[in-house]
């Protein structure tokens, strides 16, 4: 094998591997569309329609359901968020829904919240009136 086949050789198949990574990275997971669909039959109830914490289940409540345009909930990462979706939190009515919704389905809603309530990294170091 020529010296020459084997670096271009070597360079394609480094763009090769390269480009699912690069498709994966720009595509976060999940359907807004299929969300919005679960997010109104499971969660509005509790969360309200536009994701301020609500909803007319709210009056039956002891723990407040979470607000997610307050900077606290707006300043977690998919993953925090994802994790509580999926196993609940503790002492409150917010249990998991990993029993009910397929992870999909969980991303999906995911997605959703995040186009009600952007994800804002830097929330958490800004002194904020509403939490
Ligand atoms: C019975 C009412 C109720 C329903 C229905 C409900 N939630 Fe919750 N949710 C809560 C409460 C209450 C909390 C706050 C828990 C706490 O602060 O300890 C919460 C918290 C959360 C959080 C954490 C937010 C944060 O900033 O920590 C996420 C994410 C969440 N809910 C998503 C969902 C999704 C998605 C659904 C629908 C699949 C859903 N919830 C359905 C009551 C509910």
């Amino acid at each position: 094998m020529s010296r020459q086949f084997q670096t271009i050789s070597f360079f394609f198949s480094l763009l090769i591997m390269a480009f699912p990574m690069w498709g994966f990275s720009q595509e976060p997971f999940g359907n807004p569309k299929e969300g919005k669909i679960l997010y109104e039959k499971h969660c509005a109830n509790c969360h309200g329609t536009n994701g301020t914490g609500d909803g007319p289940d709210t009056q039956f409540l002891m723990v407040q359901p979470a607000n997610f345009h307050s900077l606290k909930s707006r300043s977690k990462t998919d993953w925090d968020l994802m994790t509580i979706i999926t196993f609940g939190a503790a002492y409150s009515p917010m249990h998991g829904w990993a029993d009910r919704l397929t992870e999909e389905e969980r991303w999906d809603v995911l997605r959703y919240i995040r186009i009600l309530a952007p994800f804002n990294p830097m929330a958490r170091y800004r002194p904020s009136p509403n939490g």
